[in-house]
């Protein structure tokens, strides 16, 4: 004859170890987040977020400024690129948290109130500068830079100081192009 246990099975937790109530409570990390106040295109926006977001994820994902596009989120595209207080960023690689207080331009805040675009805004559809157009927004933030910067003197200048912006469609040429043209034009 068997007898049966009166045994409670627990489940384990999902990582595998076991703590007493009491430890786990001292133990475990409360959610903490961040009160941010980010100025964006010239206007205030705040936020509540964890200290590991993104300025591209607020972007994107709080703020719903999706011009900006994640394309590795790993430094190595460009497709992320805005200005913090003038010069180019990747906002993969910048926490929010990192730019309260600073100026932050996305493409969403390049073209003037009355809908007048940017010189190189202009340009890249004048010299039809795309093709699907997902690296788009991250090259015309970096060529506006890149001509700011004055490293758009010539065809070998422009595509040496525009080299973090990968374009899968190889629309290189024309990118190449439409920043000469808007350099040439906000020069004269
Ligand atoms: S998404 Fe930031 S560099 Fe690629
Ligand atoms: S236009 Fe398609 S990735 Fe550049």
């Amino acid at each position: 004859m068997t007898s049966q246990s009166s045994q409670t099975i627990i489940d384990p937790p999902e990582d595998g170890h076991f703590r007493d109530a009491e430890n786990s409570a001292t133990t475990q990390p409360s959610p903490t987040t961040l009160s941010l106040h980010l100025t964006i295109n010239g206007r205030d926006h705040a936020l509540e977020v964890e200290p590991r977001v993104t300025l591209l994820d607020a972007l994107r994902d709080r703020l719903a400024l999706t011009g900006t596009k994640k394309g590795c989120d790993h430094g190595q595209c460009g497709a992320c690129t805005v200005h913090v207080d003038g010069e180019r960023v990747l906002a993969c690689l910048t926490l929010a948290a990192q730019v309260e207080g600073r100026s932050i331009t996305t493409i969403e805040g390049l073209a003037d109130e009355d809908g007048t675009l940017h010189a190189v805004q202009a340009a890249f559809l004048e010299q039809d500068a795309f093709q699907c157009g997902y690296c788009t927004p991250g090259q015309i933030m970096s060529a506006v830079a890149c001509i700011r910067e004055g490293h758009a003197g010539s065809d070998e200048e422009i595509r040496e100081y525009m080299a973090g912006n990968l374009c899968r469609c190889g629309a290189y040429p024309h990118i190449v192009a439409a920043v000469r043209q808007a350099a040439r034009e906000l020069r004269s």
